[in-house]
């Protein structure tokens, strides 16, 4: 988490930097901070709290100026949001900015303390700043007492540090946490994203594990984690960034619920012939790895995780294989059993999601027949680190809270499965019938947005609730727990999701009419199963809202609140029934007044474990 820029050139950079880190909000937004060093070795410090805006207009009232700078954008781990724990950090002629966690730091602060340093935060930041200046002393540059301080260093970080008394470079560090560097016509940069550097330049240099970097205006001198001179290629990046802009929308997070029917066009568009998949969907190499293939285990978080339960159902009903799903946070920290012939696949919209990352460099060691990234972020860690990808093209996403990057994720899985499906069974016409639904999808989300009006009706029955449950059966169980998560994001509502045969099993014990049961019920062959648990909810006296295929003969009365979702493919019910759940939460928050965007205590991408 947390948003790092940094700039050395000739001109002003405060207005890059403060740039940067708007762009960069989404990994962190509870305060910000800047430094600019001139060549006369004047440092200025702006920090305040809250988001980028706070900091924006306090450099509008204050102007600062400088052509070497570095900025930060917070999502706090060790010390609270406070301007105080903003970064940048200072120590004597030392500045720094860091992303990620520092897990030794409290005996470095008690060594630091020891000699006299002074600690003015409760960062765990702070350490590297006086470590750096302590080793400084000994060492003939920043570069060299940078390269010392690392090794010192335990846990995941990003970082970058100038000297005020040579404004001439900046020193950054990466181990953990992404680090980008810019390359523009006598400047450079540096970021956490390449999306915060977009508007100076588009050639991107990718610092790997370990690497540590001194930039100047006219050089850059990468050194690995042996202290070794290496050469990172340049990249020439297409990547937009069409954030700016909510457009007639009042928050990106509705913006993108309606983007859904046009980024899943993308997802799908030259990826399907008439009747199946197309060999090079997944990228050279795959169709011979599919072949191979006869486990799938999937690794995620969040929202991610919920498309993975999702394609396990299909791997295992439509795809011939076996599938475990299992979250990266608790897979990378066990030892599990290798199937043979497994494919690794980590699914993630941000593709930097530190313990995705890390299951995924886990896996490598482990004895996987290759592995497969379903992603939205071309050029991410997850991208450039697995044998295969699949990007998702949904666009960026903005709105903290997941939607198209969810159901793209949920196309790619579905093409997955029909991929793999072909080489276990899975029939010519199968593969017919599922290209075709797939076609179909987006008129059938287009269709499915319209039911806006009626959902956004049903949004005030929830504005006074503290709890709700969600229900789903089969596939549409992962669709009911993506639900919850949604609602409990960006609403506060406490939600849990259930598989509704596990009613009878504890909690039908809390059911009463200040619980609100969601449920989603198209129909399947799981229906009628679903129609008990339903009623089993109403003899408890609870107040239902099912959102349920027309065929489904649910009605509306005093205890049920029925709304109609259209028919699909059975492949297509999971994706088109995210998007009542989606608008459901969207306008329950709206109604609560929550910061629907950026809801409190979150971080788009969490790049810390
Ligand atoms: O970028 P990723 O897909 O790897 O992120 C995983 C989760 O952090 C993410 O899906 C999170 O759960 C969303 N905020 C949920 O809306």
């Amino acid at each position: 988490m947390c948003g790092i820029v940094g700039a050395v050139a000739q001109r002003d950079v405060v207005d890059i930097l403060v740039e940067g880190l708007r762009r960069l909000e989404y990994r962190g937004y509870d305060s910000a901070g800047v430094a600019v060093v001139t060549e006369a070795g004047e440092l200025t410090r702006l920090r305040r709290l809250g988001k980028v805006k706070e900091l924006s207009d306090a450099v509008a009232a204050q102007p600062v100026a400088g052509g070497t700078g570095i900025a930060h954008t917070r999502w706090a781990t060790h010390g609270e949001p406070s301007e105080r724990n903003a970064h940048p950090h200072v120590s004597s002629n030392i500045t720094v900015v860091h992303n990620g966690i520092i897990e030794n730091h409290s005996p470095l602060r008690d060594a630091l303390k020891a000699k006299g340093y002074v600690f003015t935060s409760d960062t765990d930041t702070e350490v590297i700043a006086h470590l750096v200046e302590e080793e400084l002393k000994a060492a003939g540059s920043l570069l060299a007492a940078v390269q010392k301080t690392v090794k010192q260093l335990h846990g995941a970080y990003g970082t970058v540090l100038m000297d005020k008394t040579d404004s001439s470079r900046v020193v950054v560090a990466r181990s953990g946490s992404p680090l980008v560097i810019g390359l523009g016509i006598g400047e450079n940069f540096i970021a956490s994203d390449q999306l915060a550097l977009l508007p100076v330049t588009r050639r991107f240099m990718f610092l790997e594990e370990g690497d540590v970097a001194e930039i100047t205006r006219h050089s850059v001198s990468i050194f690995d984690k042996d202290g070794n001179a290496i050469e990172r290629e340049v990249h020439e990046s297409n990547v937009s960034y069409d954030a700016g802009d909510k457009g007639q929308y009042r928050h990106f997070m509705l913006k993108e619920i309606y983007e859904q029917p046009h980024a899943i066009n993308n997802t799908l568009e030259g990826r399907l012939s008439a009747d199946s998949v197309l060999d090079e969907t997944f990228g050279n190499g795959a169709a011979e790895l599919f072949k191979k293939v006869k486990h799938v285990q999937i690794v995620a978080c969040g929202t991610s995780y919920h498309s993975g339960m999702v394609a396990r159902y299909w791997l295992e009903s439509l795809g011939g294989i076996s599938c475990n799903v299992e979250i990266a946070s608790e897979f990378r920290y066990r030892k599990s059993f290798v199937q043979p012939n497994s494919l690794l696949v980590s699914i993630s919209q941000s593709g930097e999601t530190a313990d995705t990352l890390a299951a995924l460099r886990l896996a490598k060691e482990a004895g996987y027949l290759g592995s497969l990234t379903i992603c939205n972020v071309a050029g991410s860690s997850l991208v450039r680190e697995s044998d295969l990808a699949f990007m998702t093209r949904a666009g960026a996403e903005i709105g903290v809270a997941s939607t198209k990057a969810f159901t793209t994720q949920l196309v790619g899985l579905a093409m997955l499965t029909m991929a793999i499906g072909k080489y276990n069974g899975l029939t010519a016409v199968q593969q017919r019938e599922l290209t075709d639904a797939l076609k179909s999808l987006p008129a059938k989300l287009e269709q499915t947005l319209a039911l806006a009006p009626q959902i956004e009706a049903l949004a005030e029955e929830f504005a006074d609730k503290h709890h709700s449950l969600f229900l789903g059966r089969g596939d549409q169980y992962p669709i009911a727990m993506e639900g919850a998560l949604k609602l409990k994001e960006i609403s506060y509502i406490h939600a849990e999701a259930y598989a509704a045969g596990e009613l009878k099993h504890g909690p039908l014990a809390l059911i009463d009419a200040e619980m609100p049961i969601i449920v989603v019920a198209p129909n399947n062959e799981l229906l009628e199963k679903l129609q008990s648990n339903v009623e089993e909810v109403r003899a408890r006296g609870g107040i239902l809202y099912v959102f349920a295929d027309a065929d489904a003969k649910f009605q509306s009365d005093d205890t049920m609140r029925v709304i109609n979702v259209p028919h699909v493919a059975d492949i297509l019910a999971p994706i088109v029934y995210t998007l009542p759940l989606q608008l459901l939460s969207y306008y329950v928050a709206i109604i609560k007044g929550t910061d629907v965007d950026q809801p409190r205590n979150l971080a788009k991408s969490v790049t810390v474990e």
